[in-house]
C-alpha cells in the first residue's frame, strides 16, 4: 500500500497559508484515499525546536492535530497519527542520511539561505533541517508528500537521497517519493500552493511577518479576517485575471476563494475572468473566509484532548513499528549491523 505523508510544525497559530497550503490538501486528499493507501500525520515537533523552545509546545501540538480533526480528517484503520520525537527512528535516520548529503547541497537551500546564510551563530538544526525531512518521508516509502510550494526543494532533496543511497548498495531501500511535478497533479492543482501576504502579494503569507494585515491567522477574529481581505493589496489593471506573476494579488484572492470552498481553481477562474470590479470579489471572499473560519473554530472547540491522545498512542505503536524495520534495512546496508 502507498504512503501519504505530511507533517506541520507547531510554532504557535498556523497562518491560512499553511493551512490552504498543506493542511486541506492533506485532509482531502486523506479522505479521498483512506481505504487504498496509508496516511500519516505528524508532528514533527524535532523540527519545532530549531526555532524556539516553547513553553506552550504540548498544548499547541495536541491543538494542530485537533486543526486536522476540525478540518473534517476521517479517521479509519490507515489513518496515523504521531510525534516525530517518539519514533526515535528519526533521529538515527537523520544522523545517516547527514553522512550522504553534501554540504553543498544543503547550502544551497533556499529556506536556509533566507535563515542561516553567513551567520556563524545560526543553529545547526536550521543547516541540517532537511535532512531530517528526508529522513522522515523514507521511513514509511512515502510516494506523496503534500506541502506548499516553499517546501517543494526539501522534496527533491529527499528524491535524490533516496536515489543515492539506494545506487550506493545497488537495491531499493527507499522508495523514492513522486517528482514535485507529479505531487502537484496528485493533489489537483497545476503547480504547487503558494497563498500570499496580503499586504506583499509578491512573498509567501507566513507567521514570521509582523504586521497583522498581511496574514489570516486560524485564531484570528472572522470578521476582523474578512476586513483583512476587504483590504488586500491588489493592482490597477481592473481585470481580473489569474496571472500569480503579473496579478499576483488577484490571483492570491482566486486561489483562497478555490481552496476555501473547495471549488476547482478552474471553475472560480472561469466565474469571475474579465471582471472589473474587484471590490466584488474581494466581498465574496471575505463572506467565504468569514463563514469558513466560523465554523472551523466551533468545531475545534468541540474535540476533547484526549481523542487526540488516543490517536497519538495508536499512531506511535504503527510508526514504530514500521520506522523501525526500515532503519534496519538501512543500518545492514551501512554494514551497522551484522543481521
Ligand atoms: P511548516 O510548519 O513550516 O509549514 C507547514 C506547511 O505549510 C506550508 N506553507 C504554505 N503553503 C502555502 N502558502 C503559504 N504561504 C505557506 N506557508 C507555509 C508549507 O509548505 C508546509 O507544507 N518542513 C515542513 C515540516 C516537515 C515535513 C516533514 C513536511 C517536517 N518534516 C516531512 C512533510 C514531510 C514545514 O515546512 O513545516
Amino acid at each position: 500500500m502507498e504512503t501519504i505523508l505530511t507533517g506541520i510544525r507547531v510554532n504557535g497559530e498556523l497562518t491560512l497559508g499553511n493551512f490552504l497550503g498543506a493542511l486541506v490538501p492533506m485532509v482531502r486528499l486523506a479522505n479521498k484515499h483512506n481505504k487504498t493507501h496509508n496516511i500519516n500525520i505528524f508532528i514533527p515537533d524535532l523540527h519545532t525546536i530549531i526555532s524556539n523552545v516553547d513553553g506552550d509546545l504540548q498544548k499547541n501540538l495536541v491543538k494542530s492535530i485537533k486543526y486536522y480533526l476540525a478540518a473534517g480528517l476521517e479517521i479509519t484503520d490507515n489513518v496515523h497519527i504521531y510525534r516525530q520525537s517518539y519514533v526515535p527512528a528519526h533521529s538515527e535516520l537523520n544522523w545517516i542520511l547527514n553522512c550522504v548529503a553534501s554540504v553543498g547541497e544543503l547550502k544551497r537551500m533556499t529556506q536556509y539561505k533566507e535563515k542561516g546564510e553567513g551567520k556563524d551563530s545560526v543553529n545547526a538544526g536550521i543547516f541540517d533541517y532537511p535532512v531530517l525531512m528526508a529522513a522522515d518521508i523514507l521511513l514509511y516509502d512515502a510516494t506523496y508528500v503534500p506541502v506548499g510550494e516553499d517546501q517543494f526543494q526539501h522534496l527533491e532533496l529527499t528524491r535524490n537521497l533516496a536515489i543515492r543511497v539506494n545506487n550506493r548498495f545497488d537495491q531499493k531501500i527507499f522508495t523514492p517519493p513522486a517528482k514535485t511535478s507529479d505531487q502537484a497533479k496528485f493533489m489537483g492543482v497545476n503547480d504547487g500552493i503558494r497563498i500570499r501576504d496580503l499586504t506583499n502579494p509578491e512573498k509567501k503569507m507566513s507567521k514570521s511577518t509582523p504586521s497583522e494585515n498581511s496574514k489570516i491567522m486560524l485564531s484570528d477574529d472572522p470578521k476582523r479576517a474578512a476586513k483583512k481581505i476587504m483590504s488586500a493589496t491588489t493592482d490597477s489593471e481592473a481585470n481580473i485575471k489569474f496571472d500569480m506573476f503579473n496579478q499576483p494579488g488577484i490571483s492570491n484572492l482566486l486561489q483562497i476563494e478555490s481552496l476555501v470552498n473547495d471549488i476547482p481553481l478552474q471553475d472560480v477562474i472561469s466565474t469571475w475572468s474579465g471582471e472589473s470590479r474587484y471590490g466584488d470579489l474581494k466581498k465574496k471572499v471575505a463572506s467565504s473566509v468569514q463563514t469558513f473560519l466560523e465554523s472551523f473554530q466551533e468545531k475545534l472547540e468541540n474535540i476533547p484532548d484526549d481523542d487526540v491522545y488516543k490517536l497519538l498512542e495508536k499512531g506511535e505503536i504503527y510508526a514504530n513499528k514500521v520506522a523501525n524495520q526500515k532503519l534496519l534495512t538501512v543500518q545492514r546496508a551501512f554494514n551497522l549491523r551484522q543481521y
